[in-house]
């Protein structure tokens, strides 16, 4: 017989997961205590942006034409404890109110809604990203709760899919890995996973502690490779050199490679860096805070980044924002998705904005998200509405829908042909063919 399998929150990372789920055959039953969530997810649609997501809710929830049928909602702890043989904890962990810390709390609410209703032996997975020896604690606590006993089993499988390829990192993930204590955990983690482990996806078996740090550690990993380049930026610039250059020369050593590698203004997200915040905070309660303390410096040269956008961009208004008015184009914190989360473009935006510019933002995919976080930026419809009057256009998310703007048309609306690229990404050639003053970050200037 298949496996059930239940995925606790169904927000970004627990949508995906149980979609996935469904999509590898499983018969899934997700849960979340918002019941409009559930009510949105049932009818197939998705409460976020995410290429491919609502397609596969569609295939698998019932009553879509040909859906397979097997992944459904409810709102009930018992129900999901009923059901499911394999259960996946896939609450979120922001980061704590003032301090570093990762918030437990909706982890721990979870386990605790759960375990009370574990009548027969199961499989309780964590997903989210926690502070490492939570694992081991949320055990002792799920054998303390669970009505089966030492029957209900922990095992944690940390998930590492990117926002805007979430369904193909899940499906096809560069690899797997789960902390278990058992062969049995580990044997369930194989059933689940058997096609993409199939298709060659390496699984990784380690204990509860090592499965949680090999996510910290690999988020930890991307900051410093980011903040690595945005310091040779720095340099670069102070130095005349180009750091466009300089990325793709390091690129062709395989031991460092070209991903990760892009300079400009910096990482945002609800990941990466609430992650090394966490990770430091965690280590500062295990005594090895000084083995992080270089994840500091890649948080303060990622912030400074943002810093030098509104420099330049006060530089490129004349030395000063009064009066002036300046184009955003971009909200997102990356490209192909709705999330503004610690959003490096809408934190520049408002900084400029403060500092008395008239700053407008465009964004293709996140301006409902923008306008509840941000009601005192003004938005437009289109670049061009954007860019209509700007001093300064400033190009901050790289969609593929600025990269293939005609400089020629933009320019016919601005006050001033003047782009600063906060991912150098566009075709400075191109814009400087139509007349404009092209000016990215850790590049030299041409006029
Ligand atoms: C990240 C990790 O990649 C993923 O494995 C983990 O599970 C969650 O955190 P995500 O937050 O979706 O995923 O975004 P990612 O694609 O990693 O980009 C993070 C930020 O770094 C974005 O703001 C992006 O614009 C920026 N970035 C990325 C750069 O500034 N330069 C680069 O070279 C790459």
């Amino acid at each position: 017989m298949t496996l059930r399998i239940t995925v606790i929150g169904t927000g970004y990372l627990g949508a995906t997961h149980a979609a996935c789920m469904a999509e590898l055959g499983f018969e899934v039953l997700g849960l979340d205590i918002d019941p409009e969530k559930i009510a949105t997810l049932a009818a197939g649609k998705i409460p976020m942006y995410e290429p491919g997501l609502a397609e596969l809710l569609v295939k698998h929830v019932p009553g879509h034409p040909g859906s397979s049928g097997r992944l459904r909602f409810t709102t009930s702890y018992e129900e999901v404890a009923d059901f499911g043989d394999v259960h996946f904890l896939c609450t979120n962990t922001p980061q704590k109110k003032g301090e570093f810390a990762a918030d437990m709390s909706y982890v721990d609410a979870a386990l605790d809604s759960l375990a009370p209703h574990l009548k027969r032996p199961t499989l309780v997975v964590g997903k989210s990203t926690v502070p490492v020896g939570s694992a081991n604690r949320l055990a002792v606590r799920l054998a303390e709760l669970a009505p089966v006993g030492a029957a209900a089993e922990l095992a944690w499988n940390p998930e590492f899919l990117r926002e805007g390829f979430a369904v193909g990192d899940t499906l096809h993930p560069d690899r797997l890995v789960v902390g278990v204590r058992s062969e049995r955990a580990e044997a369930l983690l194989r059933e689940v996973y058997a096609t993409p482990v199939a298709e060659g996806v390496p699984f990784v078996v380690t204990d509860f502690a090592t499965a949680e740090l090999v996510k910290a550690a690999a988020n930890s990993f991307l900051a410093t490779k980011i903040s690595f380049i945005n310091a040779m930026a720095e340099v670069c610039e102070s130095a005349g050199a180009d750091v466009v250059q300089l990325s793709k020369a390091l690129s062709f050593d395989e031991r460092i490679g070209g991903k990760f590698l892009n300079a400009g203004v910096g990482f945002g997200g609800g990941c990466l860096p609430k992650d090394i915040r966490a990770f430091m905070a965690r280590a500062g309660e295990l005594g090895a805070d000084q083995a992080l303390t270089f994840l500091r410096e890649v948080d303060s040269i990622n912030m400074r980044r943002r810093s030098r956008m509104v420099e330049l961009a006060r530089e490129q208004c004349g030395g000063g924002f009064l009066g002036r008015r300046v184009a955003v184009l971009g909200a997102a914190f990356k490209p192909n998705s709705d999330d503004i989360r610690d959003s490096p473009a809408l934190n520049v935006a408002a900084q400029i904005q403060l500092q008395g510019a008239q700053v407008s933002v465009y964004d293709p995919k996140a301006m409902d998200n923008a306008r509840k976080m941000f009601p005192g930026l003004t938005y437009a419809d289109s670049p061009l509405e954007a860019a209509e009057g700007a001093h300064v256009v400033l190009h901050l998310t790289e969609w593929q829908e600025f990269r293939d703007l005609d400089p020629a048309v933009l320019g016919t609306v601005v006050a001033e042909r003047r782009i600063l690229d906060g991912r150098n990404i566009l075709d400075d050639a191109k814009w400087r063919a139509a007349g404009w003053s092209y000016r990215a970050m850790g590049r030299p200037t041409v006029e």
